[in-house]
């Protein structure tokens, strides 16, 4: 037998186990992985990478990024070719976007936009959660249609009043029409009411500077929305994914809700676990690159976060990619709509090129285990979103997404070097203890050594089942 590609003596890293082995390739999939490159009998390839030293990981799911976003008068700096350039080169084989529906608009319409986003553009495997803004009881019947079409999963916002924000009817109803159709609904758990009003009154305290934007969103209102959005899901009897939960108040929600056997699920990001609100503080406008939603936290919380990601109260980290540059580029402005008005900066900031070796980092520094990285970038996105096994894990059959890290190289994380758009890096000057050596999406050479061999437009959509678990 004459696999297309063996990598010969990598150090396996699955979610469960560690191990030396070789992993054959065969049209797009893993065909094989044990001992079988070395001595009589050995396997033949038409491609072999030898990979002794190196560490080989399924390639990272990152399931929440926006590209070609636009939002509070501004469009995000990367588009689905530049977004999926950093992730590509950041390790992340998979990416799920954000398509987000119109008031007005069916989810149909809002589909076919971001399929035409995407389409011929991205280089890493893709697939979509729906942003959910309009839903009488005339467009529930529209969930399902979605869930048909592979995208399966709908994110509703408890904050950006007038924006996005639904109200607790709402949120109950598109919840339990999940329990029919088997969807899931990841929520932002915000209390927009609340911060809204905060909003006003700084405002009109004459306070306009980037640290206000963390200020007038605290700590509870993120534990507040969490503890609601589980107890209506846990009245609709589905489970809820929280996305990009910040704050450790909001984690012991989740943690609470998940020691009393309620399906609730949520997902951190690595700005929250390395960043904190004296980024806030820096001098002139440079807070404005950390304006997200939620805002960072004071420090100390981060510690909150890696104990939760190691225990299991936390399940996921994704980015929440959402890239803005400081200074307009051409007719699409960035985060200078807000020098004179926080609450006018672009909410959102980049991370889709840098969460895998920031993590890989927290490995080698004794954070997590390396088994633990694998679950929470690769195999519990893969499972939670029905990418799993064709995703997620590097057992025969499933798609040959192979990371391979060099854990001896560092790497120093800047904007000059970076593939995505955006013209800051929140981690600029970091130096990580490790590097990316080596990018196969579905068999296909698409990073080594820090260049692009790929193929442009490789990225395929993912259709994605209904959940299998409640
Ligand atoms: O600030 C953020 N998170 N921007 C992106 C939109 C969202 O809420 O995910
Ligand atoms: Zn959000
Ligand atoms: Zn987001």
């Amino acid at each position: 037998m004459t696999y297309d590609l063996i990598i010969k003596g990598a150090t396996v890293v699955t979610a469960s186990d560690t191990f030396d082995a070789d992993i054959a390739v065969s049209k797009g999939k893993i065909a094989a992985v044990g001992k079988f490159s070395e001595g009589n009998g050995a396997a033949k390839a038409s491609k072999t990478i030898e990979a002794k030293g190196l560490v080989a990981i399924p390639g990272g799911i990152d399931v929440h990024t926006h590209f070609d976003m636009p939002f509070m008068g501004a469009t995000t700096a990367d588009d689905f070719a530049t977004g999926s350039a950093g992730a590509v080169f950041g390790g992340t084989t998979s990416v799920v976007d954000f398509a987000i529906q119109k008031k007005g608009e069916s989810l149909r319409q809002a589909l076919d936009t971001w399929h035409g986003k995407a389409q011929g553009k991205s280089l890493v495997d893709y697939a979509f959660h729906m942003i959910v803004v309009d839903l009488p009881d005339n467009r529930v019947k529209e969930m399902d249609a979605m869930v048909d079409e592979g995208v399966s999963s709908f994110k509703l916002f408890m904050a950006y009043p007038g924006i996005f924000m639904s109200d607790d009817a709402t949120i109950f109803r598109a919840l339990s029409r999940t329990k029919e159709n088997g969807g899931m609904i990841c929520m932002h758990a915000e209390n927009g009411g609340v911060i809204d009003l905060l909003v006003k009154k700084a405002l009109a305290e004459g306070k306009i500077e980037p640290k206000y934007h963390a200020l007038t969103r605290p700590m509870s209102a993120e534990a507040e929305a969490t503890r609601r959005a589980i107890a209506l899901a846990e009245m609709a009897g589905v489970p809820i994914y929280i996305v990009h939960l910040s704050a450790g108040d909001a984690m012991e929600e989740v943690r609470r809700a998940r020691e009393r056997g309620v399906s609730a699920f949520a997902e951190t990001c690595p700005q929250y676990l390395y960043l904190s609100y004296e980024d806030y503080e820096r001098p002139g406008f440079e807070g404005a690159k950390f304006v997200m939603s939620p805002p960072l936290r004071p420090r100390g919380n981060e510690e909150r976060l890696w104990r939760g990601l190691a225990r299991d109260w936390l399940q996921v980290v994704s980015t929440d990619h959402c890239s803005f540059c400081m200074k307009a580029t051409g007719a699409k402005p960035g985060k200078e709509l807000g020098k004179a008005d926080f609450s006018k900066i672009p909410n959102g900031a980049p991370g889709v090129e840098t969460r895998m070796l920031l993590l890989w980092d927290a490995v080698q520094k004794g954070r997590l285990s390396a088994n633990r990285f694998v679950e929470v970038a690769s195999t519990a996105p893969a499972r939670l979103f029905g990418l799993y096994p064709r995703k997620g894990t590097l057992s025969p059959g499933a798609d040959a997404d192979i990371v391979l890290i060099d854990p001896k190289k560092k790497h120093t994380i800047s904007a000059k070097t970076h593939h995505t758009a955006v013209d800051y890096n929140p981690y600029e000057g970091k130096t990580v203890a490790g590097s990316i050596a080596h990018v196969f999406i579905r068999g296909t050479h698409m990073v080594q050594g820090g260049k692009f061999i790929g193929r442009k437009g490789h990225g395929q959509f993912l259709k994605r089942p209904p959940r299998n678990f409640s």
